[in-house]
């Protein structure tokens, strides 16, 4: 709670118990004027009501109240832990890495929930959302087994997101020695789709079967990695953060294009997201004097990902549904070694609705 505070004609100074300092330019205070929003919590005024010439003329600490009187007679009414609450949002970004976890290789144990618990206690399903926003993953057990599911499991807690490819899509080999429907190649670490604007901010993969030897999905904590590629090359980090590659999917339906970094970050410096797919990186051009530490860049962000230990086993079984955050969690997956069948239906949903239902449920992610 608020200590002390001093206040000069343009600013206020807020002194909290745990030590914090916040300084507020008058402006801010009279654009989070309390009366100046709507019961539904929409502001009601724009930055052109804010009067510039006006100052703090006094302030007084009024029980759970603190009043601040402007030098053009008006009153501003702040509920000192509405303020305190508002001095701690603009220090936290729950997108960006800072309080997550974060893990590499098979020493994480994948945050796992059984659906039955998960659609019927609200805690379990509190617990499930805020793995993903924690670790960026979870693993719901148990979901039924039936083509489709994978969209009730997102209905759950935000919105399908339908492109191009539908509602869903179905990754479903079969390794026969007359019939290679569909490849068995393994894939690297990469995040989907990064030619679509606004990319999916989250995937989800459901196990309809799983017969196969080998197929395995392989997992990276992106942020794990883009943590160690800051530490051990901190110029090439700062490249990846700067340099925004095009990307595209084109065929008969759509050509998507957009252009974005490896690495985003917010303006402390903070890794918000990632992101890795050299299959839909379009023809790009970069200064001469760029080129080369660009390729060092991104070969070095490639190798961190790839590095083994970085790397969590999950073999999916069938029922189990994978939620991902496709911002920060890169999937691979290995190579078919034997025949059988491999059936897996994905889709595609945003970040917003899975926060949203996170928030709902009560409690802020970490
Ligand atoms: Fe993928």
């Amino acid at each position: 709670m608020l200590n002390h505070f001093e206040f000069e004609q343009g600013s206020l100074t807020l002194n909290w118990d745990d030590g914090r300092v916040t300084r507020l330019d008058v402006l801010w205070l009279q654009d989070h004027d309390p009366a100046g929003r709507h019961d539904n919590g929409q502001r009601l005024i724009s930055v052109l009501d804010l009067d510039w010439q006006a100052g703090i003329h006094a302030v007084d600490r009024q029980g759970p109240e603190l009043v601040i009187w402007l030098t053009n007679g008006r009153q501003l009414h702040y509920s000192l832990a509405r303020l305190n609450q508002d001095c701690l949002m603009t220090q936290q970004d729950d997108r960006c890495w800072s309080g997550k976890t974060l893990w590499q290789g098979d020493d994480f144990q994948v945050p796992a929930v059984d659906w039955q618990d998960y659609i019927g206690r609200d805690d379990c399903r509190h617990q499930a959302l805020a793995a993903v926003a924690d670790s960026g993953l979870v693993l719901l057990r148990g979901v039924p087994c039936e083509p489709g599911q994978v969209l009730k499991v997102i209905e759950t807690f935000g919105f399908v997101r339908e492109t191009n490819y539908g509602r869903l899509f179905d990754v479903k080999t079969v390794v026969s020695p007359s019939n290679l429907a569909f490849s068995n190649l393994g894939l690297g670490p990469h995040t989907d789709n990064p030619y679509r604007d606004p990319v999916p901010g989250i995937q989800l993969l459901h196990c309809l079967a799983n017969e196969v030897d080998g197929g395995e999905n392989l997992l990276v904590d992106g942020f794990r990695a883009a943590a160690r590629l800051q530490a051990e090359h901190p110029e090439a980090f700062e490249l990846l953060t700067r340099i925004r590659l095009p990307y595209r999917f084109s065929d008969s339906q759509a050509d998507l294009r957009s252009r974005v970094p490896f690495i985003e970050t917010d303006q402390a410096g903070k890794v918000l997201k990632v992101r890795y797919n050299n299959r839909s990186i379009a023809p790009f051009m970069l200064p001469f004097e760029e080129q080369r530490a660009f390729y060092r860049a991104y070969r070095l962000w490639a190798e961190t990902l790839s590095a083994p230990e970085l790397a969590l086993t999950c073999r999916l079984e069938p029922g189990d549904c994978l939620v991902f955050d496709n911002t920060r969690v890169m999937h691979a997956r290995t190579a078919f070694t034997d025949g059988g069948r491999r059936h897996l239906q994905g889709a595609y949903s945003d970040l917003d609705g899975l926060y949203s239902s996170l928030y709902q449920l009560g409690a802020a992610p970490c």
